[in-house]
């Protein structure tokens, strides 16, 4: 069984969302005896942004990272995404990494019923930290998004790890961390 790592907070250790990627990591580990798992920081080694250049190929070197990106995500059972709210929405690396795998022909293609996504059968976990409240708010351009491009490369299990609200004072950061923390799910059992 293979799991794919990211993280993408530009907070190094103080991030919330790096430790609860972990957590949930840390728990597939000990309940998947032999799991492979491949590691990907988008702060520390970001990709660039998908440009002309990049759609066209242009760079062989670029070219093949992308390739190996989309395939790292084709091949994963597991994808567990850090991913905290910057600006209401997601931070611009893992943006960048979203714009590598939702590839045409691959993670999704257009019929003429509609679009269909092809990179169905594989768990998504969401590490999701927010500084403020946003939950069923007209603010979430974060969670919502992340379900619906994932949904759209045909996952369906997908699931929020949340924690939010962090900034609004120490004692809510310690709360909604003990929250999520506590939400982890059995990997195992759910996936099931
Ligand atoms: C550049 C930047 C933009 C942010 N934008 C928002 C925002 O729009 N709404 C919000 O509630 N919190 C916002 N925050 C707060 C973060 O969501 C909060 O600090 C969260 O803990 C970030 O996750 P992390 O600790 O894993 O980096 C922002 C933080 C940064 C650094």
């Amino acid at each position: 069984m293979k799991l794919l790592h990211i993280d993408s907070s530009a907070l190094g250790a103080n991030s919330a969302s790096r430790e609860l990627s972990a957590a949930i990591v840390a728990r597939w580990k000990a309940d998947v005896p032999g799991l492979s798992v491949q590691y990907r920081d988008l702060d520390s080694d970001p990709l660039p942004h998908l440009d002309g250049n990049g759609l066209a190929k242009a760079d062989p070197a670029r070219a093949a990272e992308s390739e190996n990106v989309l395939q790292q995500f084709l091949d994963a059972d597991v994808v567990v995404v850090g991913a905290p709210m910057y600006n209401f929405s997601i931070p611009s690396t893992l943006k960048a990494w979203i714009d590598r795998i939702a590839v045409a022909g691959k993670t999704f293609r257009y019929t003429e019923d509609g679009p269909e996504g092809l990179a169905g059968g594989k768990r998504v976990v969401i590490a999701s930290t927010r500084g403020g409240l946003h939950a069923d708010a007209p603010s979430d351009f974060q969670e919502p998004y992340l379900k619906f491009i994932f949904g759209f490369m045909g996952v369906r299990d997908l699931e929020f790890v949340r924690a939010e609200g962090l900034n609004l004072s120490p004692q809510h950061r310690s709360d909604a961390l003990a929250v999520a923390h506590a939400a982890i799910g059995e990997p195992v059992a759910e996936a099931a």
